[in-house]
């Protein structure tokens, strides 16, 4: 069983795909966890982020390692533990060019693959390619989405007033655009995905129709 849940970010692919894998005792991976990951690396080891083949010529050296309990996500790179910093703003900011590098993809998609292919009943794997490239076979797909101003509202509540709500959506709205506008494996929803808008839901309810969707 591979649920595969991808969209922006704000409609809550994270606490959809937790408790979904939780509901049903399948593991969870967090992919924007191993780019957030590979980027403090970068940023922590003095490679210019915004310098392709920079980024390509040390995509192969931090050891990423993600732990796929879905009530205690967990991330390590080179042994250490990434949880927090790879949630700052700076890592926010940088994530996009990093991941843009045709490189840094192959080596995370590999990582993503055998994450999945380890999992002993299944999982859920969010991301922004998991249906369309990742796991192109996923038994189910689900695209998430919400309005611009409900992802801002989201988002600023995780930063708890730290940025503003408007600037909070100028920042999603610049990496959606640099998300979806990338040539390898840019954020789409795949063919054979459900789309559901999270705009108006609460987050049980959401989880409830990708239970639903899975069948239980
Ligand atoms: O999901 P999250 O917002 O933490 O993802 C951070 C970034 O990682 C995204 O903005 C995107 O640039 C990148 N990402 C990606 N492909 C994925 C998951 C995340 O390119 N499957």
């Amino acid at each position: 069983m591979i649920v595969a849940i991808d969209g922006p970010s704000g409609t809550g692919k994270s606490s959809t795909s937790r408790a979904v894998a939780s509901r049903l005792g399948l593991s969870y991976l967090d992919t924007g966890a191993q780019y957030r990951a590979i980027t403090w690396w970068m940023l922590a080891n003095g490679v210019d982020v915004d310098d392709a083949a920079a980024v390509a010529d040390q995509a192969g050296k931090p050891a990423i390692v993600s732990g796929t309990d879905p009530a205690a996500p967990a991330i390590t790179v080179d042994g250490v533990d990434a949880s927090g910093p790879i949630r700052t703003q700076e890592v926010t900011a940088a994530v996009s060019a990093v991941s843009a590098v045709p490189e840094v993809r192959t080596r995370m998609v590999e990582i993503q693959r055998a994450c999945a292919a380890a999992a002993p009943a299944g999982i859920v794997v969010e991301g922004r390619d998991i249906g369309t490239t990742v796991l192109p076979d996923a038994t189910v797909k689900i695209y998430l989405t919400a309005s611009a101003e409900v992802r801002a509202a989201r988002r600023s509540g995780e930063l708890k007033g730290a940025q503003s709500v408007a600037d909070t959506q100028a920042a999603l709205v610049r990496r959606d655009a640099a998300d979806s506008g990338r040539k390898t494996s840019p954020l789409a929803k795949a063919d054979d995905a459900v789309e559901v808008d999270t705009s108006e839901l609460t987050l049980d309810q959401v989880v409830e129709q990708v239970v639903a969707l899975v069948g239980e």
